[in-house]
This record gives C-alpha cells, sequence and structure tokens, in this order.
C-alpha cells in the first residue's frame, strides 16, 4: 500500500478546515450531519477544530457491498440518527466525493426538510468520477481516480483504521 496522503498533512488540513468553518457559521445555528461510516474518523477530528457551538447528527449509508471497489446500484441511507434540521444550517459530512450520488440524494432530502441552508464538506474528492452535479463548499484534498483507505475509508470493511490515506493496489493489499 502506496501513502497517498500522511496523518502529519490530514492533521494540518483538518485544522484549517475548521478554522474556515467557524468563521462561516460564526452566530449560526450550525448542524454538522455526516455519513457513516466513512466520515466518523474526520468527524471526530473536524468538530473539535470548530471552535463555536454546533449539533451532530448521523446518516448510515452504503453503496458499496462487501469486497468491490465499485459502488452497486443501491444506495441505502438510514436516517435513524439525524436531528431536526428544520431551519437550521446544516454542514453535510463526508468521508469523500466519488459519484456524488450519495451526497446528492442526502442534500436534496435536507432542503426539502427545511434546513434553512446546506453546505457540504469532505476529506477527498476523486477527480474524474462525478456524474451527479454537486459542488462541494469545502474539500480537504483533491485526488486522483483510484481507490484509497485509510483514516474512516474502508475495503470491505476494513483499513479504516490507518491514520493516512493510502491507495489500495490490487484486490486488497
Ligand atoms: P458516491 O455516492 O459515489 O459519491 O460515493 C461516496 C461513498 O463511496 C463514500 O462515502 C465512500 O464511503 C465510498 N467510496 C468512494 N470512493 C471510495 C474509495 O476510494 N475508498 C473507500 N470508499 C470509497
Ligand atoms: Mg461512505
Amino acid at each position: 500500500m502506496e501513502i497517498l496522503i500522511s496523518e502529519e498533512a490530514i492533521r494540518a488540513r483538518v485544522v484549517e478546515l475548521g478554522r474556515a468553518i467557524e468563521d462561516e457559521y460564526r452566530d449560526r445555528q450550525l448542524t454538522i450531519v455526516a455519513v457513516l461510516t466513512g466520515s466518523l474518523v474526520f468527524l471526530a477530528d473536524l468538530m473539535r477544530q470548530i471552535r463555536i457551538p454546533h449539533r451532530v447528527g448521523l446518516y448510515l449509508a452504503s453503496s458499496y457491498a462487501g469486497a468491490v471497489t465499485e459502488p452497486g446500484p443501491e444506495l441505502r441511507i438510514d436516517r435513524r440518527f439525524q436531528p431536526d434540521v428544520a431551519g437550521r444550517d446544516v454542514l453535510l459530512l463526508d468521508d469523500i466525493l466519488d459519484t456524488g450520488r450519495t451526497l446528492g440524494t442526502l442534500a436534496t432530502g435536507l432542503r426539502e426538510q427545511g434546513a434553512a441552508s446546506v453546505r457540504v464538506a469532505v476529506l477527498l474528492r476523486k477527480l474524474g468520477r462525478q456524474v451527479v452535479p454537486i459542488e462541494p463548499d469545502y474539500v480537504g484534498f483533491e485526488i486522483p481516480d483510484a481507490f484509497v483507505v485509510g483514516y474512516g475509508l474502508d475495503f470491505d470493511d476494513d483499513y479504516r483504521h490507518l491514520p493516512y490515506i493510502a491507495v489500495l493496489d490490487g484486490r486488497g493489499q
């Protein structure tokens, strides 16, 4: 496995993102809604760099079933842990913007539920893969079209614990 983004580089960028987000949402009612499981580590680090009061809610979404590096046709979303977003300024958070299907679907749903505003933050944006037109407001890093793991991102539910982002070569090595 080849390290693409080091632990130190992620840490520094997350601090920058936190500062930009707290500046934007000062005096507003920020609710972060994070897409599990991939954004778990990013959420935990980022929320501690956003030094203004904010709420956190969660979606559980999955489009990759099993040991595959391409999303399946079905996007499953569990909304049980999502807070009431009516009138709130929502920051939708995910680990990676790939095809855009997940964030596109969720952003539309949040607007329908009466969120005052919906912005999108992703740690990674994979270039050359997007099919749903959604423009993220905060991007940690742009990366080439490769399957990456670590810092919350998985392959077949493994490798999420790695403190860096690495490119998975072949099938799971
Ligand atoms: P999208 O709906 O195609 O944008 O897919 C977004 C989801 O696919 C992310 O939340 C990730 O969980 C997963 N995903 C996309 N690319 C990768 C990758 O390179 N490694 C691990 N997970 C990925
Ligand atoms: Mg995910």
